[in-house]
């Protein structure tokens, strides 16, 4: 037997056991896969500290059914080790559902997998458009980069950038993320002087700033993966100087994200930003949501992580409410229905699988307590994945 057909047996025995033993345990089991380990560690720690704010509130059991998560560790951008950890999780622990998938190539690389096992997977983060055609089993809690890169496109030409040199990691969700702006800033007007991409494995963004910084751009616009490497971009353009020649930095929340924020220094203020979630976001259920996290996790920042986490698990409880073990019958009562997160109002656009929600402009600037943070400046309202592939 070749190794395709021995996985595919596999799985049809594990789905068939699977099967004969929904009468005798009613624990719904999820399979998490997420960095847990290196420099992208600190996703799986937001996600973990949102799901505690989450069963804090909701409890560990839905409609009877006791849900119980299992932890794999994919470490970075790994499409290999994430497959793995798939396999493991719908062979060996026979998971009804799968969620978390930070990097795009991770959930890329398991599409086949869910395809043929047919399990509803709550991608809490990788956000490259294309990730979702790729299996309709794929739904989306967090965002997508030409969601959040064509409305700033919108702002910046209105607020008198004309100008623009794209700097962005060379991989699925930076080129999405230079696509989306440079179409939109184009159609207003606008100019791109140059497109730059940066190797995944950056770690050294000084010259790539000073190519930038020679163009001599309005603004530079920057999609990084939060962590390291887009902190270590943002200090580079910090530390040369750029603000000082009237070169303003845009981007995606990604480069000024909530666990690096204070890192950055008062020297980043007045950097815009566009995401769909601002700790700062001044809503009472976004209060509550903060002020529970910190009770848990006293030392915790909420960010995009967080809520895609947060609004994962609704979405996989309300799978579990209707369909049990039941995944087809979970992702019909989940898809296209709309409820309130931390972030905003949010509807599961049937036509995408990913959520369609409000994007906010913000600015970095000092909050009430002296800390840096995203202060929202403007709304864009109810927006879709405006990158999903229409053929
Ligand atoms: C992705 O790989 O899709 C990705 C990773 C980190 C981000 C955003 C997108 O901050």
């Amino acid at each position: 037997m070749n190794k395709t057909n021995a996985w595919k047996l596999a799985l049809a025995t594990a789905v068939a056991v699977g099967a004969t033993q929904v009468a005798r345990a009613d624990t719904i089991k999820i399979g998490v896969v997420a960095p847990f380990s290196g420099p992208f560690a600190i996703y799986g720690t937001q996600f973990k500290n949102a799901m505690d704010v989450w069963e804090a509130q909701h409890g560990k059991s839905v409609a009877g059914h006791k849900v119980e998560f299992i932890f794999k560790d994919s470490g970075g951008p790994n499409p290999s080790a994430a497959r793995t950890a798939t396999q493991e999780l719908l062979i060996k622990d026979r998971v009804n559902y799968l969620a978390g998938y930070v990097f795009t190539p991770n959930a890329l690389a398991i599409a086949p997998l869910i395809n043929q096992s047919h399990t509803p997977t709550v991608i809490w983060n990788a956000a490259t458009s294309v990730i979702n055609a790729k299996s309709k089993y794929f739904l989306r809690t967090s965002m997508t980069l030409p969601q959040v890169s064509a409305p700033l496109a919108d702002w910046a030409y209105a607020n008198g950038i004309k100008t623009v040199v794209t700097a962005v990691t060379d991989y699925g969700p930076g080129i999405d993320a230079q696509k989306a702006f440079a179409k939109e800033f184009e159609a207003k007007g606008g100019k791109i002087l140059d497109d730059i991409r940066m190797p995944i494995k950056t770690t050294d963004f000084g010259p790539f700033i000073q190519r930038a910084k020679t163009d001599k751009p309005n603004a530079i616009f920057s999609f990084i993966p939060a962590g390291p490497p887009a902190f270590s971009f943002v200090k580079a353009y910090t530390d040369n100087g750029l603000k000082a020649d009237g070169i303003k930095l845009i981007g995606t929340g990604d480069i000024d994200d909530e666990t690096t924020l204070q890192g950055l220094g008062d020297a980043s203020i007045g950097i815009i930003t566009s995401q769909h979630y601002s700790q700062a976001h001044p809503s009472k259920m976004n209060q509550e949501f903060v002020a529970e996290l910190k009770k848990l996790h006293p030392d915790a920042v909420a960010n995009f992580a967080s809520v895609g986490a947060y609004d994962g698990m609704h979405v996989l409880y309300r799978m579990i409410e209707a369909g049990g073990k039941d995944g087809a019958k979970g992702m019909k009562a989940v898809i296209g229905s709309s409820w309130e997160s931390p972030r905003g109002p949010l509807t599961l656009d049937p036509k995408t699988r990913t959520v369609t929600q409000n994007m906010y402009i913000r600015e970095i600037t000092k909050g009430p307590d002296g800390k840096l943070e995203n202060k929202e400046i403007e709304t864009i309202k109810n927006v879709p994945d405006v990158g999903y592939p229409t053929k």
